[in-house]
């Protein structure tokens, strides 16, 4: 399936970062070469390391397939560079898989341009070079968020797209220029969004993880902060939401197995006619905040201290995928449940307390 990769090679924007970093391991174990360009506002040169460390680890010889350039999508002139210098050693980039991009649903409230700059603009230099070097595979990181507020218990991906923050208007906008791109030069794009439900966790060696330095905003990361006792207690927002312990339910998914669904995303793409899709990327399962914080305990044989604090702006009370769409497009199930997402996630942690 994989056999002539290596006459080509993918840029992976956003590559240092907590889903970027898992994928730019997972491709080059596969044998792809890899650019990944990050600006670092979010992620650290070091990541790369870690990458190269553990596919050492695994006996995994990727020779010199991976670039790991600082950079921002922003500047034109840069990504012209790397699409002309692939050309010019003959491994032009055949596909872009497009994560870079801010991600806090609360930040966003605060700074809406710079959210629009960043994620809109950003994109669109994207899109444009890439047209220019006649590079037309993508797949885009998009997110459960533009669903917003549903009636819906299980989102399929022609549930009402209808985000309630800034970020979240920046996701499905990318997704309607993407729209765009494709219906007015059909037979030529192929193009894949994937939204994505809650990644966490950490690869099983605990060698790869989540940055988690600042002030996580989600959940997760902060439960992990609490338990390496940086911070005392976590805030659960909300006690009174219409679930059945009144905490947020979410899909909570391996970063892992949000990995594979990328491999396999690309993989056909490549293999099949132009086309747009849309997936949901999640397990199907939701699990409420409580819940998530009983098991990571459980698991891990630790107390984390948690509050009642009021609910927070901008979330909502259940986001849960419908994942039969991208299962069958994909034949693909995720395969790790709660329980091994607290354990992946802690052994990274824990042996990474002040992160990379
Ligand atoms: N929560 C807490 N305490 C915290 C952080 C979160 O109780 O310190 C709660 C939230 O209220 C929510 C749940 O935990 O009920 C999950 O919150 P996260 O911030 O971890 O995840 P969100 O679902 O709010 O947001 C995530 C991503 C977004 C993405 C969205 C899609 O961070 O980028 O999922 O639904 F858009």
């Amino acid at each position: 399936l994989y056999m002539v990769c290596d006459q080509y090679s993918i840029l992976i924007t956003g590559g240092a970062g907590f889903v970027g970093s898992h994928l730019c391991y997972l491709f080059l174990k596969k044998g792809f070469n890899i650019i990944s360009l990050d600006s670092f506002v979010n992620s650290t040169y070091e990541v790369s390391n870690n990458i190269r460390n553990l596919l050492k680890y695994e006996k995994v010889n990727i020779q010199n397939s991976f670039k790991f350039i600082k950079g921002d999508i922003k500047d034109t002139i840069l990504l012209r560079k790397i699409f002309k210098e692939q050309l010019d050693i003959n491994k032009p980039i055949k596909g872009v898989i497009h994560l870079a991009g801010l991600k806090s649903a609360n930040e966003s409230f605060k700074n809406p341009l710079k959210y629009w700059s960043n994620n809109v603009c950003g994109s669109i230099n994207i899109f444009k070079v890439m047209e220019e070097f006649n590079c037309k595979i993508i797949v885009f990181s998009s997110s459960a968020t533009i669903y917003g507020l549903t009636e819906n218990k299980i989102i399929n991906e022609k549930t009402k797209i209808k985000p309630i923050n800034p970020y979240g208007n920046t996701k499905s906008t990318i997704e309607t220029i993407l729209n765009d791109i494709y219906f007015n030069s059909p037979n030529s794009w192929k193009i894949a969004n994937l939204r994505y439900f809650n990644p966490i966790g950490a690869h099983p060696t605990g060698m790869l993880g989540e940055n988690i330095n600042d002030t996580p905003n989600n959940l997760f990361p902060y439960i992990l902060q609490v338990a390496l006792k940086k911070r005392n207690c976590l805030n659960v927002y909300g006690n009174d939401w219409p679930t059945k312990d009144g905490t947020g339910i979410r899909d909570y998914i391996h970063i892992m197995d949000l990995a594979k669904s990328h491999l396999l995303s690309f993989m056909n793409l490549l293999n099949s006619p132009p086309k747009i899709i849309n997936l949901n990327i999640g397990t199907g399962k939701g699990t409420s905040v409580l819940e998530l914080i009983r098991v990571f305990e459980e698991v891990n044989q630790c107390e984390i201290p948690w509050e009642f604090k009021s609910r927070r702006i901008g979330d909502v009370p259940i986001c849960v995928a419908d994942n039969s769409l991208c299962k069958k497009v994909l034949d693909w199930v995720p395969k790790k449940d709660i329980k091994t997402m607290c354990r992946d996630g802690w052994k990274w942690a824990s042996s990474h307390p002040n992160g990379f």
